[in-house]
């Protein structure tokens, strides 16, 4: 650890299964990059909906405790590991399913450069939304000019990358919400048309205004919309479900109707080199775009807690949760 000044610094510790109030923030010892590994100074991290499932104990892969929570963030570039190539010592980086983002400092595998003008808090608003967001559309559905979507909670996180992804390659793209300011929100994403998910009628007024269907849906509360989401779509469209809270009930006729389809997306079944190349690419649409992660809310380290309660208790979405570790 001689190379390195700082022997302590802070993290958000958990050290056994529960609530939000288990989280610590605590001082602890440096993590050492390998050499594959740059030593990232973070500035912010981001707050996803994952990171509480894990820190509940209720996710298929946990960690060991104790552990550092958090897989996505922003800031400088402190040491660089002999085999990594792509950033030096002072770069601007991001970073994405990674783990222990929630801390002055981290230890990164996949850095990559963050481009002028993009703050911390933009850049770690980008590593789960926007990778879950690049997969969902791009890798797996195969999305294309000519398409009409749907994004089916298009305020949250994920929701909105998915509405600015698809904007970048001119994929027409119709969302939802469920409060007036997201409905607002939505629209200034570059949507075409935008729905209150909480209003009654709303499928009915969409059916109405797209009846040749989307060709395809991506889902962020399938446990509530699966059903609706079959009668949907477009002949040969495809609903891919992103978030699932609860068991529900389809009927599958409706698939028979369009020959559709329904398709998980994981990020977590990721290969590195996927990875990679989506963060590449996410790189490459905040250089040819305007558009950037929006910042619903921003906490202190101290309050990650709170960060924790609000992404799975506060409806209303407008973008990203994130954890700023220096002002
Ligand atoms: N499969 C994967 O690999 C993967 C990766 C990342 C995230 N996820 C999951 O995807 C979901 C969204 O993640 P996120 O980061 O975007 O969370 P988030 O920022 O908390 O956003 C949640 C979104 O869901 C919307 N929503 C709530 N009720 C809805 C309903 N009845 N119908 C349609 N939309 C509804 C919310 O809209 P309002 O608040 O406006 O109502 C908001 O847009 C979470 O369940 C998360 O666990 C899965």
């Amino acid at each position: 650890m001689s190379k390195f000044i700082r022997t302590t610094a802070r993290a958000a510790l958990v050290n056994r299964f529960g609530g939000p109030e288990v989280i610590e923030v605590a001082e602890c010892g440096m993590p050492v990059p390998n050499d594959n590994q740059v030593l990232v100074r973070n500035h912010a991290a981001g707050i996803n909906p994952v990171e509480t499932y894990i820190r509940a104990g209720q996710y298929a892969k946990l960690p060991t405790t104790p552990y550092v929570t958090g897989k996505d963030g922003a800031g400088v570039v402190e040491f660089v590991g002999a085999n990594v190539k792509n950033v030096k010592i002072g770069d601007r980086v991001w970073y994405g399913m990674e783990s222990g983002s929630a801390a002055d400092y981290i230890n990164v595998t996949r850095p990559f450069l963050l481009p002028e003008g993009v703050t911390f808090s933009e850049g770690a608003s980008l590593g789960v939304p926007y990778l879950t967001a690049y997969r969902a559309l791009f890798h797996l559905a195969g999305a294309k000019t000519g398409d009409v979507i749907l994004v089916h909670g298009a305020s949250g996180g994920v929701g909105s990358a998915l509405m600015q992804l698809a904007a970048w390659k001119n994929i027409e793209a119709v969302g939802t919400a469920g409060s007036k300011h997201g409905v607002q929100f939505v629209k200034r994403l570059g949507a075409k048309q935008v729905y209150n998910h909480s209003e009654a009628g709303y499928v009915s007024k969409m059916r109405a205004d797209y009846p040749g269907g989307f060709n395809f849906i991506f889902e962020m509360a399938a446990h509530t919309n699966l059903n609706t989401d079959l009668g949907l779509l477009a002949p040969r469209g495809k609903v891919a479900v992103i978030g699932n809270r609860d068991e529900t009930k389809i009927n599958a006729r409706q698939l028979m109707a369009t020959e559709g389809a329904v398709f998980g997306v994981a990020l977590g079944l990721s290969t590195d080199a996927e990875l990679s190349d989506f963060g590449t690419n996410i790189v490459k649409f905040l250089q040819e775009t305007e558009f950037r992660p929006l910042i619903n809310k921003e906490y202190s380290l101290e309050q990650i807690g709170q960060a924790h309660k609000d992404i799975m208790e506060n409806s209303g979405a407008k973008g990203n949760l994130v954890v700023k570790l220096v002002e």
